[in-house]
């Protein structure tokens, strides 16, 4: 049964151009369609009108890529829970809704045009942690590092962050503390990453300042969102591994 949804999006023509709400209506929905296929249907209605389509960013659209991102009514990457915005249906909306469609905001990812944002500051984060600058020999036997259980899955839960940038949307103060504790934790936490755990936060952390990402203030809002549902406990120990490492300067 197809749907009509009308959708309020934001239209920016370039970084610095002035951006506006666009409003566009389809009658070719369906409850079946991902939110992203609705978007491709408008798209191809706005391109049949001779306008240009809107521009918005997706690759795998399976929840793996984190390349997807957009703030669906208020909500980064909509109204599911533990879902990013390409596995988003339609079947969340009703016929005859109007839905407010906006990219992710924050001063450290500048608008490139419509939907798509610069979040190559999350790159620069993880690069200024760097590499593993121990000789490690060839690739050990997977096994012979004993590695406990309950840190082994620690590390693979921080390890599922897909950098997708739908915390730092969330939070009031633009904050990628669950990002940047995310990517600390899967490294440190495992006796391979231990011998750099505290360079490599304080690196990372003064990162993440320097690309003018806000304070954090626990507000959560960024472990609601978050697709892989990240706890913010790592927050509280990127601040401990932190404060160690600047203490034993
Ligand atoms: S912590 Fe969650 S919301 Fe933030 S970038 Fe990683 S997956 Fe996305
Ligand atoms: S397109 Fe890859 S996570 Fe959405």
């Amino acid at each position: 049964m197809a749907m009509t949804v009308t959708l309020k999006v934001w239209r920016q023509p370039g970084p610095n151009a002035p951006g506006r709400f666009e409003t566009y209506t389809t009658s070719h929905a369906h409850p079946d369609m991902s939110f992203l296929e609705m978007l491709d249907v408008v798209n191809e209605e706005i391109i049949k009108a001779g306008q240009d389509p809107i521009a918005f960013d997706s690759d795998c659209r399976e929840g793996i890529c984190g390349s997807c991102g957009l703030v669906i009514d208020g909500l980064a990457h909509g109204p599911d829970k533990g879902a990013t915005t390409c596995q988003v249906h339609m079947r969340r909306f009703k016929n005859g809704d109007t839905i407010t469609v906006e990219p992710f905001r924050a001063k450290a990812f500048p608008v490139i045009k419509d939907l798509v944002v610069d979040r190559s500051a999350l790159d620069r984060i993880i690069a200024a942690g760097g590499y593993i600058s121990i000789n490690a020999g060839g690739a050990p036997d997977g096994n012979s590092i004993p590695v406990p259980k309950d840190v082994a899955d620690l590390s693979m839960d921080n390890a599922q962050c897909i950098q997708c940038g739908a915390c730092v949307a969330a939070c009031k103060n633009a904050a990628a503390h669950l990002f940047t504790s995310a990517k600390i934790a899967h490294l440190g936490l495992l006796p391979q990453g231990e011998p750099e755990r505290g360079r490599r936060a304080v690196r990372m952390v003064e990162q993440m300042d320097a690309e003018g990402f806000g304070s954090c203030s626990n507000e959560g809002e960024c472990e609601a969102v978050c697709p892989k549902e990240i706890s913010i406990a790592s927050i509280a120990r990127m601040n401990r591994d932190y404060a160690r490492a600047v203490a034993s300067k």
